[in-house]
């Protein structure tokens, strides 16, 4: 190890480094006030005035960091926010956390990267860590990263440190937080798999080291294909149940209890999320450079982005046994989040679901405690729409209430008294009903009849 990496090692683990911390959204603003907790004096940097006015104000806006917890940091003065790169000169340590989202032709799109690695690059020093968090294809760090980086004159794993880490906190997990999710890491060189280990494990309860930064990044998309090719399996069961008149949650349920080899992934409307719907195709965009034609992440692409058709279809096979259309139809979707208990929008089938069914003429309403509205910019409908009140003695007033995200807070007890119909994509509803139909479950006469064989 050089002079310049001891210096920081000893830095970092006497806790007087100064910690940067670059994009303050899901992932960066629990990550910033993780190293200020353990005694790191952290400085957030963001674009977005408003973010960095609430944090300097104590204010969280981010549901997995209390207001509390963020104002005591501000108060103690561990914990501050700029939107100058600037005092990057003054930072020992700069985790990047901005987003990676996909263009329209679903290619990576880097440039919020690129931009924070260059104003990064405008103040760079020797003796600075740089550790890259932001899911990415395998060979961002070594091969966009570190050029622009070194553009400087500095070298990495000499003058400055250089890893990628990915993050892996899943928003409202209230078991699995930042500091207890095992970390990857790996560095472009040894020192710098060193400095940035050494500064994880002061904040994350336990560090898994990788050889390089494109194992680290690889690591990341195999987890989210993981997840969204077996999503994709359990969604294309449930269009088969569905043709075959059985109940795929049943089965589920059932395969569930078999002690090993089996993990339980349940079908719904779509994939929704910063991560499952688009950190496969960085992986595919990145294998087919290489001449690789991925196929898994193509298909279960297909058939993931599908299900909000495929609702659609529910509903109006639901509508059709009342001798109604969609076409006009008064319709509430409960829940537009994209998953349970979280206030996030992104990539939400719901938005999907909406669209469809407006552009097939339905009046398309909304219902979710985390959502205050939905936006014209958020969806095909390009219309503002406020969320309604979830009140008893409210849900007669549709034709049809289709549960997309299964929120806890629904009352769904008066959901089944006072609706006409409902389509119930996630099995929020256990009972059987007549006016209840299921994604990837018999139609509700079925389900009574069979239900009255036994
Ligand atoms: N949200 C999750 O559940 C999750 C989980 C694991 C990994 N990730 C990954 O982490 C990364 C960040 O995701 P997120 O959900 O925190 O995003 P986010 O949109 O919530 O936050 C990103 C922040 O970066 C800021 N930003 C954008 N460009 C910037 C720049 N040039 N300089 C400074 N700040 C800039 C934005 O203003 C925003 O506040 C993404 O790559 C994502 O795929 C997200």
């Amino acid at each position: 190890m050089n002079q310049i990496a001891e210096t920081l090692l000893r830095r970092i683990e006497r806790r007087d480094a100064r910690v940067g911390v670059v994009g303050l959204g899901y992932v960066g603003l629990p990550l910033a006030v993780e190293f200020a907790r353990v005694g790191f004096r952290v400085t957030g940097i963001d674009l977005d005035e408003r973010k960095i006015h609430a944090i300097n104000q104590g204010h969280s806006y981010i549901p997995d960091v209390s207001t509390a917890d963020l104002s005591a940091l501000t108060q103690a003065g561990t914990l501050d926010a700029t939107t100058d790169f600037s005092v990057v000169r003054q930072l020992d340590t700069v985790n990047i956390c901005v987003p990676t989202p996909l263009r329209k032709t679903k290619d990576p799109d880097m440039s919020y990267i690129v931009s924070a690695v260059e104003s990064i690059a405008a103040h760079l020093h020797p003796g600075v860590l740089i550790c890259l968090e932001s899911t990415t294809y395998p060979g961002t760090t070594d091969e966009l990263v570190q050029p622009l980086l070194e553009a400087t004159g500095l070298k990495a794993g000499e003058d400055f440190f250089l890893a990628f880490s990915p993050e892996r906190v899943d928003p409202g997990n209230p078991v699995f937080q930042t500091n207890n999710v095992p970390k990857v890491v790996g560095g472009v060189t040894p020192d710098c798999l060193r400095l940035a280990s050494a500064l994880y494990q002061t904040a994350i309860n336990t560090i898994v080291p990788v050889s390089s930064t494109s194992v680290a990044e690889m690591v990341k998309l195999l987890e989210n294909t993981f997840r969204a090719v077996n999503i994709g399996l359990v969604n294309e069961l449930a269009l088969m149940c569905d043709r075959m008149n059985i109940n795929v949650w049943e089965v589920v349920e059932a395969a569930k209890t078999k002690p090993f080899g089996f993990m339980a992934f349940y079908p719904g409307p779509g994939l929704g999320g910063h991560c499952i719907p688009i950190d496969p195709f960085y992986l595919s965009w990145k294998a087919k450079q290489s001449g690789f034609d991925p196929r898994f992440i193509e298909l279960a692409g297909h058939i993931n982005a599908a299900m909000p058709h495929y609702v659609v279809e529910k509903v109006s096979d639901a509508l059709n046994t009342k001798r109604k259309s969609v076409n006009g139809a008064s319709i509430l979707i409960a829940g537009v989040a994209y998953k349970r208990e979280i206030d996030d929008l992104r990539e939400s089938p719901a938005l999907d679901v909406m669209g469809l069914l407006h552009a097939k003429g339905a009046k398309v309403s909304f219902v979710d405690p985390y959502v205050r509205a939905v936006h014209a910019r958020d969806w095909s409908g390009r219309i503002d729409i406020e969320g309604v009140e979830a009140a008893r003695g409210s849900f007669g007033k549709y034709d049809c209430i289709v549960i997309v995200t299964d929120h806890a807070v629904f009352d769904y007890g008066a959901m089944v008294a006072e609706a006409d119909l409902i389509v119930d994509t996630r099995n929020a509803i256990r009972t059987p009903a007549s006016h209840v139909f299921k994604l990837g479950a018999p139609r509700p006469e079925a389900q009574d009849e069979r239900a009255a064989v036994r």
